[in-house]
């Protein structure tokens, strides 16, 4: 593996909702996961996150197997519900004296944390207030981040705002397979604008608040036409804005992207407000990035969202049926770098992994694809380096296998492999290449 450099993170990330469990202790409030993991029919097999990995009560050895790996960053998420349990008003300090406790157990192996601030868990009572349909949602959000901040800010140096809004907006508010379950389709447009607001009002509390440097992080993926049909290649660019472009453009470049082809006509969203997006393009001090794998798309004649996806044959497949292209991820850095140019901050990949079928065998558990996967996107990260990319930081997800939203405890995505009976935690061969491909990169370094 070539070398990325003494500075470079190596890390992995999680999920609030996805490892803590213990989702009615310390004044916990609920979030609109718990509400949506109780609606019947929605996730399989009617998993939900009320245990999940434990690690609210486990997070002492957990960081403990985390300095084993050797991890340089660690990004976790905090639960705005343990923080505010309405979603405003006073700090709940049970809620934010975990996180600080986790804080200090970090610092004290030498494993910086990454927090974001929201991969969610939204509290419930702002979902009741109209969640991130309404434009007050923003504002709590910045009021959020500046508690969140005011306890930790002092020993967290980076921050993360928002992971993948695009999903929420998405799956969350257009599709309804992901909480709060609604399928307004262009109707959840909005939420796009408000969450890009709240991410905005957010790095200015986090500044005031001492954070030195804040990231969005958003989850993109390359978009492949189907064919050269002129129909599918207006598809791919329609979903390559929607996707690659809404939740950037404003913060990087001050602007909307054209939404014409949403029926959006040039006077914009109607949620936009004067001055907004000078707020939301306050600059930022990196980008995260999460990659999976790239879509490919062909028209979709007469629906509201004018494209459909279409398998990509010819690769390989994880146990989600996500083809493994380790040279989208080049693609996506790269032509980041182009769309943005001197606009684009240094890049983090905040998140990229894949699930597998793992299981024990004597103790152990061999996981040959996830060694592959990994260090083909490693590679390809590192192609994009040479190619003049400026990427700072490579995080695995995800440290522990943990609840998958919508696929509950199916999808095995981590280093180190949950047994959800006995929450005994057993590291997967991956976890040993890993550890080793950290500690050579720090002695290169
Ligand atoms: C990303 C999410 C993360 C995880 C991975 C597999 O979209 O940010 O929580 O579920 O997918």
């Amino acid at each position: 593996m070539p070398a990325f450099g003494a500075e470079f993170l190596w890390g992995v990330a999680t999920a609030a909702y996805q490892i803590e469990g213990a989702v009615a202790e310390d004044g916990r409030g609920v979030s609109v996961w718990d509400t949506f993991c109780r609606t019947p029919g929605v996730i399989r097999d009617g998993h939900t996150g009320d245990v999940a990995t434990d690690h609210y009560h486990r997070w002492r050895s957990d960081v403990a197997l985390m300095a084993d790996l050797g991890i340089t960053a660690y990004r976790f998420s905090i639960a705005w519900p343990r923080v505010q349990p309405d979603g405003k008003g006073q700090a709940n300090r049970a809620g934010l004296d975990f996180y600080n406790r986790l804080t200090d157990a970090l610092l004290a192996v030498g494993i910086r944390p990454v927090p974001t601030l929201f991969h969610w868990d939204l509290p419930q009572p702002l979902e009741d207030d109209g969640g991130w349909l309404a434009r007050d949602t923003a504002y709590r959000f910045a009021d959020y981040a500046a508690l969140a901040a005011g306890r930790l800010a002092d020993r967290i140096d980076m921050w993360i705002t928002l992971n993948e809004p695009f999903i929420v907006t998405a799956f969350g508010y257009a599709l309804g397979m992901h909480a709060p379950g609604k399928a307004l389709m262009l109707g959840a447009l909005p939420t796009a604008h408000h969450q890009l607001l709240g991410h905005g009002l957010a790095v200015a509390a986090l500044r005031a608040a001492g954070a030195d440097r804040v990231l969005l992080t958003n989850n993109y993926s390359p978009a492949w036409p189907a064919s050269d049909a002129a129909a599918d290649l207006a598809a791919t660019d329609a979903y390559d804005v929607l996707h690659n472009r809404l939740f950037t453009d404003p913060v990087l470049l001050g602007r909307y992207p054209d939404l014409a082809a949403f029926g959006v006509g040039p006077d914009g969203l109607d949620c936009v407000a004067d001055r907004d997006l000078d707020v939301i393009s306050a600059p930022v001090d990196g980008l995260g990035v999460n990659y999976y794998m790239p879509t490919r798309l062909s028209a979709l004649p007469g629906s509201p969202l004018p494209f459909q996806m279409e398998p990509i044959p010819g690769y390989p497949l994880t146990a989600f049926g996500w083809p493994v292209i380790p040279a989208g991820l080049t693609e996506l850095l790269t032509s980041l770098s182009e769309w943005y140019g001197t606009a684009l901050p240094p890049v983090y990949v905040t998140e990229n992994g894949c699930s597998e079928q793992d299981e024990p065998a004597d103790g152990t558990v061999a996981d040959p694809g996830r060694i592959d996967y990994l260090s083909g996107h490693i590679r390809a990260v590192h192609a994009a380096v040479l190619a003049g990319v400026d990427v700072r930081g490579y995080f695995v997800w995800t440290f522990t296998d943990n609840f998958e939203w919508s696929e509950g405890y199916h999808q095995r995505f981590g280093l180190v492999y949950t047994d959800y009976d006995s929450q005994r935690r057993i590291p997967k061969s991956s976890f040993s290449w890993y550890r080793d491909l950290i500690a050579a990169q720090r002695s290169a370094g």
